[in-house]
């Protein structure tokens, strides 16, 4: 294994997007990532490829309804490889995370008694709070983990605390979309166990910087949402078989009954299916260029599976350096606080996400007089509430975000160091 750098820079002449400049020829800035990220040209062609040969709907009377289904097929057999789940009839699709988790949350709802408990955490996305907390309406009891605010660590202590033979399933986030901890799903998967519960994880933000092993991990439940690592808005939701197989169906009537249909609601978005193919491909393609000094670190793999994993190995490796460069040059800008992890030796637990404020200004103020400077960030909660809550910060508007993605370069970083200098 080596962590030499890796320049990941001759990737954005793939990017379209990348390319673009304002009216007065300057180029942009991408930090918005964690909101949702660029596509490489071979997505944009996927999906016009789509439109332009297989715009039906699948079926296997015609070319065109039996290529739609081939797309349908494909895709979860990429979405298959890119989380090694171990079947692609495990994979359902979906507008977004969302929407997905709304719907299962409804499902497993279904299974619950009055009195059965639910935990969920400060540090999560709202998606994986409200979706659960809906079902107190029906007597279920909803408890919430904390996070350290001084560490920006989940509080693994105050979650096993919550947990009793009445906790049916535990809803937590594989990173925190604000400050970027990742967060340890296999301890918190035995925890869980332990007292026979569910573990359902929101691999949303992480899916673009990191590995995903649905097996390694030991969850039960994953989702996804693919315009976070470099497709279209599709939303993905991994269950174990034997768990869709034996949850209710909820869904109208009509739709056909295997375990892949069974909680997708509706017609599929084809293009967006393709275009998920494309991105997946794109960051196998990926591993093989870039990340081929990984391929002893994952024996038990082959072909894209592991291909994939050199890609999000080699794609870790190359943001820790700038994240790393990031870190050291926002710590030098006046009157700055960053939230998050910020040592050095602890990099491998966090995302290169980064959230902070500016002693004067409001979070909106500084995200758009960067914006005015092309730099593009978020400011707000991004609906992360439970952490500008517990930070302090809610009332005061949240934070800006900063997020790498592997098409970011230093010399992004100085454009933004220098615009923070020049407030
Ligand atoms: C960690 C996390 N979870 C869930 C979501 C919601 O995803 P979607 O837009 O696919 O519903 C987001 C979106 O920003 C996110 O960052």
């Amino acid at each position: 294994m080596t962590d030499q750098p890796i320049d990941l820079s001759p990737l954005r002449a793939q990017f379209p997007a990348l390319q673009e400049v304002d009216d007065q020829g300057r180029p942009f800035v991408f930090f918005d990532g964690p909101a949702g990220t660029q596509v490489p040209r071979q997505v944009i062609d996927a999906v016009a490829h789509q439109y332009a040969t297989a715009n039906s709907l699948a079926n296997e009377n015609f070319i065109f309804g039996r290529r739609c289904e081939e797309t349908v097929q494909q895709a979860r057999q990429a979405m298959a490889d890119f989380l090694n789940a171990p079947s692609p009839q495990e994979i359902i699709f979906g507008p977004n995370m969302t929407t997905l988790t709304f719907s299962m949350s409804r499902v497993i709802g279904k299974t619950l008694q009055p009195g059965d408990e639910i935990v969920v955490t400060w540090l999560d996305h709202y998606a994986n709070v409200s979706s659960w907390q809906a079902l107190e309406e029906q007597g279920v009891l909803v408890k919430q983990a904390r996070f350290d605010v001084e560490t920006f660590r989940l509080d693994l202590e105050h979650l096993a605390s919550l947990l009793t033979d009445k906790t049916k399933l535990v809803a937590v986030g594989l990173a925190s979309n604000a400050i970027g901890t990742i967060n340890p799903i296999p301890k918190i998967a035995a925890l869980a166990r332990n007292v026979g519960a569910l573990l359902y994880v929101d691999a949303v933000h992480y899916a673009p910087h990191g590995p995903i092993d649905v097996q390694a991990l030991g969850c039960d439940f994953l989702v996804c949402s693919v315009y976070k690592f470099f497709g279209p808005h599709v939303g993905v939701l991994w269950g174990r078989q034997s768990l869709l197989e034996k949850l209710p169906r909820y869904q109208v009537a009509a739709a056909p009954p295997d375990i892949s249909h069974k909680f997708e609601t509706g017609m599929l978005n084809f293009e967006g299916l393709a275009g998920t193919t494309a991105a997946v491909n794109y960051l196998a393609a990926l591993g093989q260029e870039y990340g081929s000094q990984f391929a002893a670190d994952y024996p038990q793999f082959e072909g894209r599976r592991k291909a994939l994993k050199q890609a999000m190995k080699a794609i870790t490796v190359f943001e820790r350096n700038l994240f790393t460069y990031l870190i050291e040059q926002l710590q030098t800008v006046p009157k700055l606080t960053l939230y998050g992890i910020t040592d050095l030796q602890d990099f491998a637990e966090r995302c290169p996400t980064i959230a902070f404020t500016v002693e004067g200004y409001s979070p909106q103020q500084v995200a758009a007089y960067l914006g005015d400077h092309n730099i593009f960030v978020w400011d707000g909660n991004y609906y992360a509430m439970g952490v500008t809550t517990l930070l302090g910060l809610e009332s005061a508007g949240g934070m800006v975000r900063v997020g790498l993605a592997h098409y970011n370069i230093k010399d992004d970083v100085d454009r933004l160091i220098v615009a923070l200098k020049n407030l």
